[in-house]
């Protein structure tokens, strides 16, 4: 099942998104997470959508809906839960967004009978999780793949280092700090990078308008790509 219709600018493309948080288990009734919402990925896979890219959405925990019958939604737990879903759809889609905030660290020992609160402080060893973009950057042949960063301080320089560290092919780069940007909100600001290191600041909007700006960035390059 494709889309019907044939002149739209995504039209043929398979998309693949990743959106929301992870979630990292202590025990049966506790993780670590993180303050994402999903809420600028999903939006990324209806701007897809809608500009005719079969799309699949690999989410983690999130209160958001998509009714839209071109993304197909996958969804995961864990950062190593999105790691294996990402890998199994890379293969073979044509541009990779990045959205979704992964766990850096997650709890060494998951234990499998709730913890039981003990006197005094609690102390336990967290270990890194599997860096999913720069594996992908790693494997990488045809795809355009496109990275986040979430900065607080330096966002440019360090969202750059990013773009380069990853092999990616651009970085939307979030300052969190600012008003307006980053996890929860309805709106976002971000500044988008690509792989020629020409810039495109995308004032406040919402995050749909924000998607919309970024599949036309994303779009004019690939096809930069090609020439
Ligand atoms: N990312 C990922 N897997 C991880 C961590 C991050 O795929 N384990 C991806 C995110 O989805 C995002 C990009 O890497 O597209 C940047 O995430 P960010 O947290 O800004 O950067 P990190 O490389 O994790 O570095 P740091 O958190 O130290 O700034
Ligand atoms: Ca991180």
């Amino acid at each position: 099942e494709g889309h019907q219709n044939t002149n739209k600018l995504l039209t043929g493309k398979t998309v693949l998104v990743s959106a929301g948080p992870t979630r990292e288990k202590i025990d049966p009734v506790r993780f670590f997470t993180n303050r994402s919402t999903g809420k600028m990925g999903f939006a990324i896979a209806e701007a897809a959508a809608e500009l005719g890219a079969d799309v699949v959405l690999v989410t983690g925990p999130t209160d958001q809906k998509t009714e839209n019958k071109h993304i197909s939604r996958i969804d995961v737990e864990s950062a190593e839960d999105m790691y294996k879903a990402m890998h199994r759809f890379f293969p073979s889609s044509d541009i990779v967004i990045k959205a979704a905030a992964v766990a850096d660290y997650r709890p060494k020992i998951v234990h499998n009978e709730k913890l039981k609160k003990q006197p005094g402080d609690w102390q336990f060893e967290m270990e890194r999780t599997k860096d999913i973009l720069k594996s992908l950057g790693e494997e990488k042949n045809h795809q355009f793949l496109v990275g986040f960063a979430a900065e607080t301080t330096n966002p440019i320089e360090y969202g750059l280092a990013k773009l380069k560290k990853k092999n990616l092919d651009a970085i939307v780069i979030n300052n969190v700090a600012q008003e307006g940007a980053g996890f929860g909100g309805d709106t976002n600001i971000v500044t988008y990078i690509n792989a020629s290191n020409k810039q495109e600041n995308i004032a406040i909007a919402s995050k749909r308008n924000v998607a919309k700006q970024l599949i036309n960035f994303i779009h004019r390059d690939m096809k930069d790509d090609k020439q």
